[in-house]
């Protein structure tokens, strides 16, 4: 007898947007499970009689986006450390009954950036941002020993997240302005810069942060932004001849690792890579 089917669903408002369902029904029919993956639209209203209707139904796991990733948090059973220092959750499981939040983003992140660069440890990181998934990356990164500089338009939004690395890792987050000369000064120190804003996102794709100007060859530059998959930031760091990573890894790591706790198997990167890549150009016609 096969195995019942499981399933599994994205929840967040909108969804119209997502390659999720592309990425993991590919992996699911490359290990050959019998696994389903959609995304449903779920209005901020009706988020607690979903997850009401997750546990009545039994399905097996959940990726979360914007904008339940905060207020999903309270409705489950238990967090794990990624999502209880995050403050948020991208990913829960069903396990016999009891749901688990976690977060992926943070080291979705990581895994993509270290990835082309190999240990961040000791590294000199900018990170660009202080919203949800600037909060996720900053504490993957932190716990891998990167040394950070975090830069937000709103300041205070910046301390704060660099007093919550300090008091929940004992690791010390250097918080900045925007300010272009203080990030140029920032840069000039820097081994990686992190765009974890959504500035340069479709449809402003012609708007940056960091200009080449401010950049140096040695530096490392990743957008978490991957719609364009080369931003007009990444267009300004191969100017400057510094080395890019988009925001297509963090995509795909972040799905691999949800595939990895709901399913206990090593994820298929590379086919999810291809179907992520492939939906997106279907997705941007
Ligand atoms: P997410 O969960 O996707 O990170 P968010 O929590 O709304 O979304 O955070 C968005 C981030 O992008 C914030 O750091 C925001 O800066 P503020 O904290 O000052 O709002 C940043 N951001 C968005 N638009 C921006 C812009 N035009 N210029 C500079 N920063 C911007």
């Amino acid at each position: 007898m096969s195995p019942a089917l499981k399933i599994f669903l994205l929840i967040g408002d909108p969804v119209e947007q997502t390659v999720s369902p592309a990425m993991h029904n590919a992996a699911f029919e490359k290990l050959g499970l019998n696994c389903v993956y959609a995304a449903v639209n779920v209005p901020p209203r009706f988020l607690a009689d979903t997850i009401a209707g997750v546990r009545a139904m039994r399905i097996s796991g959940l990726n979360v986006t914007i904008p339940h990733k905060i207020a999903v948090a309270d409705l489950l059973d238990e967090l794990d450390e990624s999502a209880s220092l995050a403050g948020a959750v991208n990913t829960i499981k069903n396990q016999r009954g009891k749901l688990i939040g976690f977060n992926t983003d943070g080291d979705g992140a990581l895994q993509a950036l270290e990835d082309k660069i190999g240990s961040v440890k000791g590294k000199e990181v900018v990170l660009l941002g202080a919203g949800g998934a600037a909060r996720a990356i900053a504490f993957s990164l932190a716990k891998a020993g990167a040394r950070l500089t975090i830069s937000n338009r709103t300041v205070p939004r910046a301390k704060a997240l660099a007093l919550m690395i300090e008091q929940k890792l004992g690791m010390h987050a250097r918080p900045i302005s925007l300010n272009r000369d203080q990030l140029k000064k920032a840069l000039k120190n820097a081994d990686v810069l992190i765009n974890a804003t959504s500035v340069g996102m479709h449809p402003a794709v012609n708007q940056t942060l960091v200009t080449s100007d401010m950049m140096h060859r040695g530096l490392v530059v990743n957008d978490i932004v991957y719609k364009p998959i080369e931003t007009r930031l990444l267009r300004e760091a191969r100017r400057a001849g510094a080395k890019t990573v988009n925001g297509l890894g963090m995509l795909v790591h972040q799905g691999a690792l949800a595939f990895e706790i709901w399913t206990g198997k090593r994820a298929p990167i590379k086919v999810m890579e291809a179907a992520a890549r492939k939906e997106l150009r279907r997705k941007s016609r």
